[in-house]
């Protein structure tokens, strides 16, 4: 704690870098910085008391600086171990008026590389506000913050903690162990907690499965909007923002030239069209792996080869993983990969590669290169190249996806906190996502900043397509 602020992050020291960065992503990020001038007078986040899981990256500090310049006070973690960028940690923590030595910024509980016990602790610590009061609003990324309000008052519904459950076990022992801590210090914080949360606005395609399994099983305890089916989010952010992150972490691990290689990409929903786009961008002959014959036929249509990953492995020098599914890349397979090839993940969690099954593998030994690069060495004395220990490697390897993409994602958390926090009344404890207008809103305000000149139905064509002039344009069921 300094000056009254408690926080985690690498180095203070770095704060004057990432406010540079910051500022160069505030021009970058016209959404956000729209957003901050609309509700420049109103403060409709006045009294919120928001905890963030996010990637704790340049341009989530912008999207941290909007909620506090819309009235709201915030905590802050990563959802992952090493998406951290520290110099932006550092900066929010000391605000754009402090300094290093009396910051006023932010609590932020987030380095990057972190072990996963000390990932915990930063969210636990994310979500437990001094003075008593916890939060009354979530705002999350992947769903961890949400699952362990779930979890914890569950626990102390029953009044233990299991041993074990189901899902990765290593991860769930840490989990279980940071509830069982909590657990013995207070019989109902999380029920507090739990209790006092207005709703939650949910960030990617992974946290907001388990939303609607939450919603289906009637066990989600307050309302949520999915933010990632908005259009301008997931079609955006996950195809473009990869697009152009994929490559950048590919080139930043390993400096290997992608053209001419045979690259494979697990998966061909919005992320895996990225992921492929990317690739053959840079002049890789690209195979694509589909379970869903739809998408594998969009593959197939956009000039993709669509295989079976065991009948690819001789073959392929990069696979990337883009599914959200588990198990995807098994042990077995990583053995079978040619030598010094290429394995990296970018669905949300790293249990699409076998990690623990390639620790395990008999004789196989683990040198590392630098960090978030591994080298695997097989007992017959080829190696594959692990980037990020399986997890997201866009943001392991690189600094995730650039701040213009990002505005467009993080306009849409921003109006769904202000609607969730000032409206909570009006929702159930449901899944909901937001209306189309606002959506085409945060689509005009980026078109314009690239120059882009939309143009106007007249009142004639309006009526004859049946549509109001000023939008919604589609209907829901349009696909883009
Ligand atoms: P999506 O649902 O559009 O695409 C996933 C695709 O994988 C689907 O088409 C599905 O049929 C396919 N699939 C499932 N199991 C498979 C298997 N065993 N083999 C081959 N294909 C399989 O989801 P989206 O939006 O593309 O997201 C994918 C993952 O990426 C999620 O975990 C999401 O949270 C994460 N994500 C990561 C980002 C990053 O920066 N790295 C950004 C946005 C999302």
């Amino acid at each position: 704690t300094l000056n009254g602020i408690d926080f985690a992050v690498a180095d203070l020291s770095l704060a004057e870098f990432g406010r540079k960065e910051i500022r160069l992503a505030e021009h970058e990020m016209p959404g956000l910085m729209a957003l901050r001038r609309e509700y420049a007078d109103v403060n409709p986040l006045r009294g919120a008391r928001i905890s963030g899981s996010l990637h704790m990256t340049v341009q989530t500090a912008v999207l941290i600086e909007t909620l506090v310049s819309l009235g709201a006070e915030v905590r802050w973690c990563s959802c992952n171990i090493f998406s951290t960028q520290d110099h932006a940690a550092a900066a929010v923590v000391v605000g754009p008026h402090g300094t290093p030595e009396e910051p006023k910024g932010v609590p932020v509980f987030a380095w990057k590389g972190e072990t996963l016990p000390e990932y915990w602790w930063a969210t636990e610590q994310m979500m437990t506000w001094p003075g008593g009061e916890g939060p009354n609003m979530i705002l999350d990324d992947g769903g961890d913050a949400t699952l362990l309000v779930h979890k914890g008052k569950q626990y102390e519904a029953a009044g233990v903690v299991p041993n074990a459950e189901d899902g990765d076990p290593e991860e769930w022992v840490i989990i279980l162990e940071t509830l069982r801590n909590s657990l013995a210090r207070s019989s109902d914080k999380w029920t507090k907690i739990a209790d006092g949360i207005r709703g939650v606005t949910e960030e990617t395609t992974t946290g907001v499965l388990r939303l609607y399994q939450l919603a289906a099983a009637g066990e989600l305890l307050f309302p949520a909007i999915n933010v990632n089916d908005a259009v301008t989010k997931s079609k955006f952010d996950n195809r473009y923002g990869i697009r152009h992150s994929l490559v950048d972490g590919i080139n930043r691990g390993t400096d290997v030239l992608i053209g001419g290689k045979v690259a494979v990409v697990c998966g061909y929903g919005d992320v895996g069209k990225g992921s492929a786009e990317s690739l053959r961008g840079q002049g890789a002959r690209v195979i694509v792996t589909e379970i869903d014959p739809i998408c594998a036929l969009q593959a197939a249509m956009d000039g993709y080869d669509v295989k079976r990953l065991d009948d690819v492995l001789d073959v392929a020098d990069i696979i990337i993983t883009t599914t959200g599914n588990k198990d995807v890349v098994m042990a077995e397979h990583m053995a079978k990969m040619k030598h010094q090839a290429i394995l990296g993940n970018v669905g949300h969690f790293d249990n699409e590669l076998d990690m623990a099954g390639l620790a395990r593998y008999p004789g196989v030994r683990r040198i590392n290169i630098k960090p978030q690069v591994d080298e695997w060495v097989f007992p017959d004395g080829h190696s594959i190249i692990v980037l990020s220990e399986g997890r997201l490697m866009n943001l392991g390897n690189a600094t995730g996806h650039p701040s213009f993409v990002m505005s467009n994602s993080f306009s849409n958390q921003v109006i769904a906190q202000v609607e969730l926090f000032t409206k909570h009344e009006e929702y159930d404890k449901e899944v909901y996502r937001l209306p189309k207008k606002l959506d085409e809103k945060v689509a005009r305000i980026h078109l314009e900043a690239l120059g882009g000149k939309l143009t106007k139905l007249t009142k004639e064509q309006a009526e004859y397509i049946d549509v109001d002039v000023e939008g919604p344009y589609k209907s829901e069921h349009y696909r883009y």
